[in-house]
């Protein structure tokens, strides 16, 4: 092989290996995994004999047309309209910049296509960012009816063990595992975001190696904000195909000749480390998505939802405020009901005017008395919802997706804007650049409380084709061109991102929001097991979380206060309580715990997070190491019964902190207690659980 039949790409700590197969006709991956990996014979090589399938079948393909492989899965599937179905191509030539960022080109002259793989690593990371670049170079229309963005070959061993995440509303980004020996698992959003079921994130590791400690993870995650699938195929031969790509509404789309279609980015990151380890690099990946957004101090917010529902008026939020502010709170968020026409769900949605009847004194008025508190407003929208019974409605019905002929479902009383629209995307700027030009406002909440039915346009420009339409891609491309414009119009304003809680994190709203809503789910034991999953995808600095009255809406079972502003200081703080109703003491202890938050969160922020345990156990923990390694913050929680801990014979629960530097003394900022590095990495942080005792917040400082 010549050294022109390679190409490495390198990150920080990683090295991931392409090569030619089948005679030129196809990339497949050579090697991926820590530097020097590439050093030896590929882990993917095969004996090139088949039976009744054919090589481009079991080779490692990192991208290859259904035609050229036709029986165990391809990720494009390209024809002329009407045509046979199928592309066989050559290879055509490829770019590379030093060993960041590669090209590769082939060209299937009979049908007009041109598919380009690209390749870039991301700078300070382990993740390979992998695209697709479809262009039609013929007279003729290419439809393309799978279009995946990459597909990723995994050398495990012996196997493989898939953990994803998955669940429905209010209980989104449960940790599942799944021992795939052979056969496909498939997950996959129809919904037009994300999805509440499946989260577009997997890992990849050995099916019979631990989850965690030194043991070979690899892990994918979609930048794409509508619907998506990715599929993972259990080889004969061992390995994993992992493809994943956007799903088009419509079923297919077409290329029109000359026309370039650039799928969404598939971020591949690997960790030495186990589940944890990835969990750190698509942190660092995550911080990186910020940029210098990361600098700003996520403010603690009250958000007076969970407290008056859409029981929303000027009196009413200021005696919210007040307490809030005297808890210690920096931001006073307003959530839905403020508008006109919303004393409930039935209406209100479009018609984004401020309800004079509850702000008698007028909104601004109300916005300068929550700020004479020394708080900032912020304010909820949901920008691409619509009420039947709104103005906006009964001007602009043609505004909402449809199907002529056909009855729109109402899911919680309303519809949905096509935003993929230029006048829809022009009034949620214009409705949105007013608000915030109106007044005070220095946050905002995006919410989206419903999916797209009935998906149609009619009268769409393209004609009345559906494959002509692609109506999913251009809902995507106008909620980040409207998310872009907050950023460069209003760089001051924080954006929250939320969909019904967690149904719309993904990369690319990551990219563009402060934070994110997780779950609806606020209560303690729930919350917990919800952070768990998300913080494995996830980073702290994205992830809002409140604390709630208890017992809360969904989780009945117990938890102090103490264990409640623990959940929520392990990423983003506000509070959702109903905290007029707080005892003097409960507000005592809010107050406190809001400063100690406010003197750790750069460390929770911008730290190295280490999983400690998971809430299936009877004590778990997160440990977030400041950069650097100076201080160390973590927080712990007691799961097990309340009533019992500690047990019989009395010793304490401990939790074994991970990367110290053995020799070194690092001493509990508010006890005093001294441990060496090797204490807390060998016997591990004791924790004296008690029936009222049942989450601890420490600070180490390293001497
Ligand atoms: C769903 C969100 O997830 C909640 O936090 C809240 O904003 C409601 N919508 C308001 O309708």
């Amino acid at each position: 092989m010549t050294p022109h039949d390679r190409w490495l790409l390198r990150t920080d700590t990683t090295t991931y290996a392409v090569t030619l197969g089948g005679d030129g006709r196809w990339a497949e991956l050579a090697a991926w995994g820590p530097h020097g990996v590439e050093d030896g014979p590929s882990p993917m090589d095969w004996s090139r004999r088949t039976h009744f399938i054919i090589p481009a079948d079991a080779a490692p393909a990192e991208y290859i047309p259904y035609g050229l492989r036709p029986f165990t899965g391809a990720d494009l599937i390209a024809s002329h309209p009407g045509g046979d179905r199928g592309s066989w191509w050559r290879f055509t030539g490829a770019t590379q910049v030093e060993d960041r960022a590669l090209r590769l080109e082939f060209a299937d002259d009979v049908l007009g296509l041109r598919t380009t793989l690209c390749y870039e690593t991301v700078p300070g990371t382990d993740v390979v960012l992998r695209w697709t670049e479809l262009t039609c170079t013929g007279e003729t229309e290419v439809r393309l009816e799978r279009f995946d963005s990459a597909a990723v070959n995994v050398p495990v061993q012996g196997g493989s063990r898939l953990t994803y995440l998955a669940g429905q509303w209010s209980q989104e980004f449960q940790l599942k595992h799944l021992e795939l020996e052979r056969g496909r698992f498939e997950m996959e959003s129809t919904q037009g975001s994300a999805g509440h079921a499946y989260h577009p994130w997997l890992a990849v590791q050995d099916a019979a190696a631990p989850a965690e400690g030194a043991t070979p993870t690899y892990g994918i995650a979609l930048e794409w904000s509508g619907n998506w699938r990715i599929t993972a195929d259990a080889e004969p031969g061992g390995a994993v195909r992992v493809r994943a790509g956007r799903v088009p509404h419509e079923g297919a789309v077409r290329l029109a000749p000359g026309a370039t279609l650039v799928t969404p980015r598939l971020a591949c990151a690997f960790s030495p480390d186990g589940l944890d380890g990835l969990a750190r690099v698509w942190h660092r990946y995550e911080r990186h998505l910020t940029g210098e957004r990361i600098d700003r101090p996520r403010k603690v917010l009250y958000n007076s939802w969970e407290a008056t529902g859409f029981d929303v008026d000027a009196a009413g939020q200021l005696e919210l405020a007040k307490t809030a502010a005297e808890l210690g709170a920096e931001l006073f968020v307003v959530d839905d009901g403020w508008f006109t026409g919303r004393p409930d769900d039935t209406g209100g949605l479009g018609d984004w005017d401020p309800d004079p009847a509850e702000f008698p004194g007028g909104f601004d008025r109300f916005v300068e008395d929550v700020r004479a508190l020394g708080m900032d407003f912020g304010l909820w929208v949901e920008p691409e919802g619509i009420s039947p019974r709104s103005k906006l409605y009964a001007e602009h019905p043609e505004w909402v997706y449809r199907i002529e002929g056909r009855p729109a479902t109402l899911v919680r009383n309303q519809l949905l804007l096509d935003l993929g629209r230029e006048d829809v995307q022009e009034f949620v700027i214009g409705t949105l650049d007013r608000l915030l030009g109106d007044h005070a406002i220095s946050y905002l909440k995006w919410d989206m409380n419903r999916p797209p039915t009935e998906r149609g346009r009619p009268g769409h420009p393209a004609g009345p084709d559906p494959e002509l339409q692609d109506l999913d891609a251009a809902h995507v491309a106008g909620y980040l061109r409207v998310l872009d414009h907050l950023r460069t119009a209003h760089p001051h304003v924080t954006v929250e991102g939320c969909a019904g809680g967690g149904a719309r994190v993904e990369h690319a709203t990551i990219a563009r929001t402060d934070v994110v809503w997780p779950s609806d789910n606020t209560a303690p034991m729930d919350r917990l097991r919800i952070q768990h999953g998300y913080l494995h995808a996830h980073a702290p600095h994205t992830m809002s979380s409140w604390v709630t009255d208890a017992p809360g809406v969904f989780d009945p079972r117990p938890r102090s206060l103490a264990f409640r502003f623990v959940n929520s200081i392990a990423g983003v703080l506000g509070i959702g309580a109903d905290i007029r109703h707080w005892t003097p003491q409960q507000r005592a202890e809010a107050t406190e715990w809001i400063a100690r938050y406010k003197e750790i969160r750069a460390i929770v922020h911008h730290g190295e997070v280490s999983l400690l345990g998971s809430p299936a156990d009877p004590t778990c923990g997160i440990q977030y190491e400041e950069p650097g390694g100076a201080h160390l913050v973590v927080t712990a929680w007691n799961t097990g019964p309340l009533d019992g801990a500690p047990l019989v014979p009395g010793r304490a629960a401990r939790l074994r902190l991970r990367g110290l530097r053995p020799d070194a003394v690092y001493t509990d900022t508010a006890a005093g207690t001294r441990y060496s590095g090797a204490y807390l990495l060998h016997s591990g942080l004791p924790f004296a659980w008690t029936a009222a005792h049942d989450a601890e917040l420490t600070v180490l400082a390293r001497q």
